[in-house]
């Protein structure tokens, strides 16, 4: 991969229904885009926290990464600036990208999350210098977007992932209203776990009947489950029907991060 252009100080969400593949699909953009030289921080934002893994490190490298503090309001009255959070509290990764843990939950009872989304938030809000694309793992559902602000508010372009499932896409119908309110400028489709022609034109057709735009299609790879059942993600190069999608997906951000707002 080596053509795409990248808009500089690009600011992804990457969200969709629990299980879909949205952490799989987080690392392999977040590698892709290291992959070209890009500076990449990529933000774990799950209460139970794997991104790492997809990353490359291991299960005791990912539980070492330090959690961001809750409710570091970057940049308001005497917070940390955005980069001493990173500086900080990012580690680096065999992938190429510098890795924040933001939400850990480690004590039963020990309360909701929503300032450790405060910080994410507030971390999105500032200019990163020295960073080309910033990538949000979120956790399932769409409470990051119903939360007080909208942990993602903040965003360039929001990616939801799907599987070949009417429930998926259903997910992807309710993110995109709200992503619309919280005035995300864009939100594009990435189709994941396709095994048939079928699956991927169920994907383009029931999105397209809803208006979202379907940026790629990654097959379902029986590699990328083996790796995941293995504790980690293999980091030898990935087959060229997902280098291509992840190509595919490259290419639609940049085409709509480009674009003026809808
Ligand atoms: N393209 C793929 N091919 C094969 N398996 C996949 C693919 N994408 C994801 N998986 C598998 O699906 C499972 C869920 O993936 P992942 O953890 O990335 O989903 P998630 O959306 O982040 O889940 P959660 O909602 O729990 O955060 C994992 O076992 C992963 O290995
Ligand atoms: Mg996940």
């Amino acid at each position: 991969m080596t053509t795409t252009a990248v808009s500089a100080g690009l600011k992804l969400g990457v969200v969709g229904k629990g299980g879909v593949g949205k952490t799989t699909v987080a690392g392999l953009l977040a590698r892709s885009y290291s992959d070209l030289g890009r500076r990449v921080v990529a933000i774990d934002t799950d209460s139970n926290p794997n991104l790492g893994l997809s990353l490359g490190l291991s299960l005791s490298d990912t539980e070492a990464v330090p959690v961001l503090p809750r409710a570091a309001l970057v940049g308001s009255g005497g917070g940390p600036s955005a980069d001493a959070l990173v500086s900080d509290y990012g580690r680096p990764t065999p992938a190429g990208p510098t890795l924040l843990s933001a939400i850990r939950v480690s004590e039963a009872a020990a309360g909701c999350t929503c300032s450790g989304h405060a910080t994410v938030r507030s971390l999105l809000a500032e200019a990163l210098a020295d960073v080309d694309v910033t990538l949000v793992d979120m956790e399932a559902g769409l409470e990051h977007l119903s939360r007080s602000g909208g942990t993602l508010a903040y965003a360039d372009v929001l990616l939801v992932v799907c599987e070949p499932t009417r429930k998926s896409i259903l997910t992807a119908i309710r993110t995109a209203a709200l992503a619309e309110e919280l005035g995300i400028p864009h939100v594009l489709a990435v189709g994941n776990k396709s095994r048939s022609q079928q699956d991927a034109e169920f994907f383009a057709s029931a999105l397209s009947a809803e208006g979202i735009e379907l940026s790629g299609v990654l097959p379902y790879d029986h590699r990328v489950a083996e790796a995941d059942r293995a504790g980690s993600v293999d980091l030898t190069p990935v087959s060229n029907q997902v280098q291509a999608a992840l190509q595919d997906i490259l290419a639609a951000v940049e085409n709509t991060a480009g674009a003026p707002r809808e």
